[in-house]
């Protein structure tokens, strides 16, 4: 039995469609099994005999963990120590996912999962806390990094990007902070072959899909791939800028790129490029938009006789 906690979050949605299609029995969970309470961590263990857990929960505002670090660190590293406790205690294997945080960006390559870890803020922080309390508690743990997540469910840079520029006519963007966008698919896949496999080693692997870029280079991509779609209108201006003229002032890594050297060899595989992630992302977005679009075309044919008007704020 394989148990996914966190499953109504972004990746663990994904996680859970994927599941739903994997053949082997699983359960999931989310905030009703508070990952703070041990007592309601062990009964629901007791009820399901899991040989997997998956920890994808996590309290995931990285500006409000600045304001509200003892509640991020309550769930990000004691809530993970618990159920790394669980899993320990009932002989399972458990996955935990973990973040480029936990790096301060002054590198300049690609890093490796056993370089220092130095988290600027306070997310990065209580996620370096929850790796430590999950190796410490339960032996027979892997733990991912990964980076820059999007995907169908949940806030995220893709869904808002793709909200913004089809609502203004310049948006300003961050350009001197390089890193991989991921898709929750990627993670979710890696995910599911660790499980089939079966003989991962317990320790640190980073996955993201691969390539770099800024989150400027990243909007432009979307801008284009999106357009290319016909899910936005074209002429939004993509202005870049530095971090230092941005509204938010958490500190977040310049440079986070990971290498997934490690990953890769143990399960044999390659990971995509993010432009490819991206462009497989997009198209399950136009594919479910597009009942909607014939609908609204066939009553604004029966409505009125006016075209619809792109309304962009500047
Ligand atoms: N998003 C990124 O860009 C990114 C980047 C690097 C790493 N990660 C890591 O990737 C993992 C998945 O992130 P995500 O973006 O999918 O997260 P998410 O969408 O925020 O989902 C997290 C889920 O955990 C639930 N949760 C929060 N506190 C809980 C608690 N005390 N007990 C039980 N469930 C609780 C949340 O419920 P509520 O919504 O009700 O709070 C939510 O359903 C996390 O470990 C995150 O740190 C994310």
């Amino acid at each position: 039995m394989i148990w996914l906690i966190g499953c109504r979050g972004m990746l663990g949605t994904e996680l859970a469609r994927l599941l739903e299609s994997g053949g082997r029995p699983w359960v999931g969970s989310d905030i009703e099994c508070d990952i703070t309470d041990p007592a309601a961590l062990r009964d629901f263990a007791a009820r399901h005999t899991p040989d997997w857990i998956v920890n994808a929960s996590a309290y995931t505002n990285v500006d409000k963990a600045e304001r509200e670090e003892a509640r991020a660190l309550a769930i990000n590293g004691g809530g993970a120590g618990n159920i790394a406790a669980v899993a320990a205690a009932c002989g399972a294997r458990m996955i935990q996912i973990s973040t480029d945080y936990v790096f301060d960006g002054r590198g300049t390559r690609p890093y490796l999962e056993d370089d220092p870890i130095a988290p600027l803020g306070a997310y990065g922080r209580t996620k370096a806390a929850g790796e430590a309390l999950v190796r410490a508690a339960c032996p027979d743990h892997v733990i991912l990094r990964t980076a820059w997540l999007y995907g169908r469910n949940g806030k995220n840079f893709v869904a808002t990007m793709l909200k913004l520029m089809a609502e203004r006519m310049t948006l300003d963007v961050v350009s001197d902070q390089r890193g991989t966008p991921t898709w929750t698919h990627t993670l979710a896949d890696v995910i599911m072959r660790t499980i089939a496999h079966g003989g991962v080693r317990p320790g640190v692997y980073h996955v993201t899909d691969e390539g770099e870029t800024t989150w400027h280079g990243f909007a432009l991509e979307i801008q284009r791939a999106a357009a290319a779609r016909g899910l936005i209108p074209g002429g939004c201006a993509v202005r870049p800028v530095l971090s230092s003229q941005y509204p938010s002032k958490t500190p977040r890594p310049a440079y986070s790129v990971l290498s997934k050297a490690r990953i890769q060899a143990a399960l044999n595989i390659r990971l995509s490029d993010w432009r490819a992630s991206l462009a497989a992302h997009l198209d399950e977005i136009a594919a479910e938009r597009r009942p909607d679009l014939t609908e609204q075309k066939t009553q604004r044919s029966e409505d009125s006789h006016e075209p619809a008007k792109n309304v962009r704020r500047p």
